[in-house]
């Protein structure tokens, strides 16, 4: 099972063992990481499931599309080139080791 690693703005640092298909929101939310809100439930409809993806490991994630795009622009933390939604974060094998920083508000 792919491992993914969240860390929060404190440093404190949560990993867990992710199924494939599972998305790093809910993951997070099924373990009760502090952090992600996921008020919409996963539809990239509300932007409270902002994550910042480790730079160097933003090729392990998939592309970002459109409707994703658009919602990060009212993220309530600064939006920067390693922003991503977590429930579009779906976990595949090549994801392995990722880690991703919670930002300091969602909302
Ligand atoms: Fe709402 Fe991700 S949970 S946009």
């Amino acid at each position: 099972m792919p491992r993914v690693t969240y860390i929060d703005t404190a440093g404190k640092e949560t990993t867990l063992d992710i199924d494939i298909g599972t998305s790093v929101m809910q993951a997070a939310v099924l373990h009760g990481v502090e952090g992600i809100v996921a008020e919409c439930g996963g539809s990239c409809m509300c932007a409270t499931c902002h994550v910042y993806v480790r730079e160097d490991q933003l090729a392990k994630t998939p592309p970002m599309g459109p409707d994703e795009d658009a919602m990060l622009e009212g993220t309530a933390s600064e939006r920067k080139p390693n922003s991503r939604l977590s429930c579009q974060l779906v976990v595949s094998p090549e994801m392995d080791g990722l880690i991703v920083y919670l930002p300091e508000t969602q909302i």
